[in-house]
Order: C-alpha cells, then structure tokens, then sequence
C-alpha cells in the first residue's frame, strides 16, 4: 500500500468519522429536543387530567340508581305542608298585560279564557279539597287590580279577597306570590324592570294591596323566579318584551331583586308577622362533556349568572359585582322552584324550542329536558348557604298523557325526604300545576297538571298521579 493511498484513507475515515460524529450530535439533539416537547406535552396533559379529575371529583353530577330505590316509601314529619300551585295569567283568562300584549304582537297562541279560572275558582277550590292539599300558591294579577297608573279596582280586589276567604274556610293556608311574569301594559310600556326608576311602581302597588289580605294570608312570595323571568324576556327573547340582549337580561335581574327587597322590608313593616320570601328557580348546569375544560367553564358561568348571583344578593348583599344592600338577608324563607339540569357547552342553544341534551340513561320529558331528581338535593345545597327555611313552590312535569308524572313526583318526594331525614330545613312541597295550564311561550301545547283540563269545556279531570298526589297526602295527613 502506498503512502499516498493510506494518507487519503486516514483523511476518508477522518472525514467519515467526523460525519457519524455529526450527524450523531444532531441526532441526540433532535432525541433532547423531542423529549423536552414530549415532557412539555406530558406535562400539560398531566396538569389537565388532573384539573378535569379534581373537577370532577369536587363537583360530581350525582345519578341514583332508581332502580333499586322504592320511591313507594316516603317519611315526612308530620307538620310538611302538602301543596299545589298555579299563576294567574296561566289559569284566569281574559288578562291585558305584558303578556297578553306579547302573545299579539309576536302572534304566539292566545291565552285567551285559559282555565277561566276567574268565573270557575269556586269550583277550582274543590279540585284542592279532593287533593287534600293544606296549603295554596297562587298569584294575585296586579293588571286586574291596577289596571291604569293609580286606578285601583275594588270588584278585582274583593274576588281575591273571597278566594282567600273560600280557602280559610276549607283548611287550605293560601301563599300569595305578588309578581309571577305578567304586570300591567303601562308598566310595561315605561319600560317594565329595565328602568330602575320603575321599581318604585311595585313596591307602591304591593304595599297597597298586602293591607287588604295581611290579616288573613301570612305567607308571601315577592316576585317568580327572577332569573327565568329576566332572562327569557330579555336574553332569549321568549317572554316580554322578547328582547336579546344577556347585559339587559343581568339589569333587569339585579333590578327584581332590588324590587324584592325593597318590597320585603315595606312588607315586614307593614305587618313584622308575614312570612315573605321569593320563588327561586334552581337550574343545574353540568358540563356535556365531562373532560372538557370549555364545558367546564361554561357550567361555572351559567350557574353564576342563574344561581350564584342571586344567592350572593341575598347572602352578602352583592350581585354582578354591584352592591345591592337591602336584598341582604331579605327573605324569611327561600322559596325553591325545581324542575332539571342543564348539560352545558359553549354553544348551548339559544331558544327552548331545541331539544337540550341529556344522558343516554335519562328520561326526557316532553319540555326536552330530562327528568333529574338528584337535582333537587344539589339545589337545595346552593339554598342551604342562606341558612333559612326552603319552601319547594314548584316542582312537575310536562306530560299529557301522564306516563312519567307518577314517577317524577315519587323520586322528587323521595329526596325531598331523604333530605328532611339528613337534616335539611324543607318544610312544603308545592305541586306545579294544580290543573294544566297556559305555559307561557309554549301555549297550550305543555301540561303541567294533575287534573287534565278540556279547554272545550273547561271539565277538569283528576289524571292517575293526582290520585298517587292525593294518596300520598292522605296518608301522611292522618
Ligand atoms: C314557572 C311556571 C311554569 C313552570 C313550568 C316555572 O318556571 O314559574 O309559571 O309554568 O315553570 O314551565
């Protein structure tokens, strides 16, 4: 071998050696870097499963196995108030309101005669006696009794006063609710609960009329549901005045509640005895998917702005970041309207007319939502921050042909007692409705009662789970 070709060899090997060398260093370098972006992405998977996981863990969507469970089994102390409930513009008929205006304008089906509970509440009287109910909400019209600004009509008044006199004398305690969705077309027309200035309105007509019924009616509800009643009419454009704006819907929100409170303090001073609160709806939302951290967020947001904000009224006095002093400790009880959850995701429909989703196990009821008893427990854990009495004022279920009712009101029944065993403070349970009714942006087409109704000529019938209401009753009245 020459020199010269031993020489180039060397150089080759050299050459090649320093290569590998490279390409070696090049390699690891590409191992180091992929591994550091694998541990980047380990460790945000990591960080997010452990955030779902904890998540989960804190705020589990409880499911009962009702299948093993013998809902036919039901303890309730002797002093529960058995009860039913309906509003005025759902069974009166013939009302000119916000109501009545907003089913013209937006050609939505007529309440028209309704129930004509107006000409037939005698009668009506009945249907709660042969309930065996001991106590009844209903709501007082303030349209009828202050039909134009400062025009009190006596003949409204006198007929509600002769409803509470009928129920007096047959046993059953009445519980007036002073605003539930429906006021005056002049109210309405000065811009309703949108105008602060307007809440002066309300509490002037609810210490005017509380004087007439105080010495015979001891148990209030202020206002229905704050949160359906600004946020169908102002967010999702279903109730009057069929707005879509949510920073509306938040106003009027904190505007009800400023009207409640200024109206509880008028009417403890009026009367120190009265028992005054107000029906809050408790909706429950769950995150759809439970792993997504969008889900996530959306729940914490919807049941800030549905529950927690007005919880937060009442507990501390603040709401929306606003102070609203007088809603502070404004209830002698807390009035709890309960009927599903909410599976929630960023793109939650936008109207009511959607089917929203449920679990694969639930039952949906004929309104699109599913049938959720363990709800009523996770409501009344919201409730229990306030630290007073939980009166249920609604609880039922859309169901013309009756199939599900029994069941739904067996399991609600059944945590209701559960509850009352483990300690909670639940001291009535009001049955919605006491006879199908107008459902609001639904019409006639959703029926809520235990007694069918014949809109053709208004014969009321009892349905099968107003006997399992009344049976139920009747055994623990005795
Ligand atoms: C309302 C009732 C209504 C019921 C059934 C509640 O939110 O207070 O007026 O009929 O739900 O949808």
């Amino acid at each position: 071998m020459s020199a010269d070709t031993s020489t180039t060899k060397f150089r080759h090997n050299t050459a090649d050696n320093q290569v590998s060398h490279h390409t070696k260093l090049d390699n690891s370098f590409y191992c180091i870097k992929s591994m550091q972006w694998l541990l980047v992405i380990g460790i945000i998977v990591l960080l997010y499963s452990s955030l779902v996981g904890l998540l989960n863990i804190l705020f589990p969507e409880k499911h009962l196995d009702w299948d093993n469970i013998n809902t036919d089994v039901l303890n309730f102390p002797e002093t529960f108030t058995w009860g039913v409930a309906t509003a005025a513009h759902q069974i009166e008929g013939h009302n000119v309101n916000n109501w009545t205006q907003f089913e013209d304008r937006e050609n939505k089906e007529s309440s028209g005669s309704a129930c004509d509970h107006w000409n037939r509440w005698q009668d009506d009287h009945n249907l709660l006696v042969e309930l065996g109910v001991s106590s009844y909400r209903f709501s007082i019209e303030w349209s009828r009794i202050e039909p134009n600004q400062g025009d009190w009509n006596e003949d409204a008044i006198q007929v509600y006063s002769d409803m509470i006199d009928s129920l007096i004398s047959k046993g059953i305690e009445p519980m007036i609710t002073l605003h539930h969705f429906s006021h005056p077309i002049w109210f309405e027309e000065k811009g309703g609960f949108y105008q602060q200035q307007n809440i002066s309105y309300f509490v002037d007509y609810c210490s005017r009329i509380f004087p007439y019924f105080s010495d015979r009616v001891n148990k209030w509800c202020t206002v229905n549901e704050p949160d359906v009643f600004s946020i169908m009419g102002y967010h999702m454009g279903m109730f009057p005045p069929g707005l879509r704006s949510p920073l509306k819907a938040i106003r009027v929100m904190k505007n009800v509640m400023v009207a409640h409170g200024e109206v509880y303090h008028r009417l403890k001073h009026l009367n120190p005895n009265s028992y005054v609160g107000l029906a809050k709806n408790v909706t429950i939302f769950d995150p759809y998917r439970r792993w997504n951290l969008l889900h996530w967020l959306t729940t914490f947001a919807l049941n800030y702005i549905w529950n927690g904000a007005i919880i937060s009224a009442l507990s501390r006095g603040k709401m929306y970041g606003k102070s609203v002093t007088k809603v502070k400790n404004s209830a002698d009880f807390i009035g709890l309207n309960y009927y599903t959850h909410v599976l929630t995701s960023p793109f939650l429909p936008q109207t009511t007319e959607i089917d929203l989703p449920s679990r694969s196990h639930e039952t949906v009821t004929e309104f699109g939502y599913p049938m959720y008893a363990e709800g009523l427990e996770r409501a009344t854990k919201w409730l229990n921050k306030l630290a007073i009495p939980i009166e249920i004022t609604e609880n039922g279920v859309a169901d013309g042909e009756d199939s599900l009712r029994p069941t739904h009101l067996k399991r609600h029944l059944w945590v209701i007692a559960d509850l009352i065993a483990k300690g909670v403070d639940i001291r009535s349970y009001y049955h919605w409705s006491l006879m199908d009714n107008f459902e609001w942006a639904e019409g006639y087409s959703m029926r809520f009662g235990l007694y069918h109704v014949d809109y053709e000529n208004q014969q009321r019938t009892l349905r099968n789970s107003g006997k399992t209401y009344q049976q139920i009753i009747s055994r623990h009245n005795k």
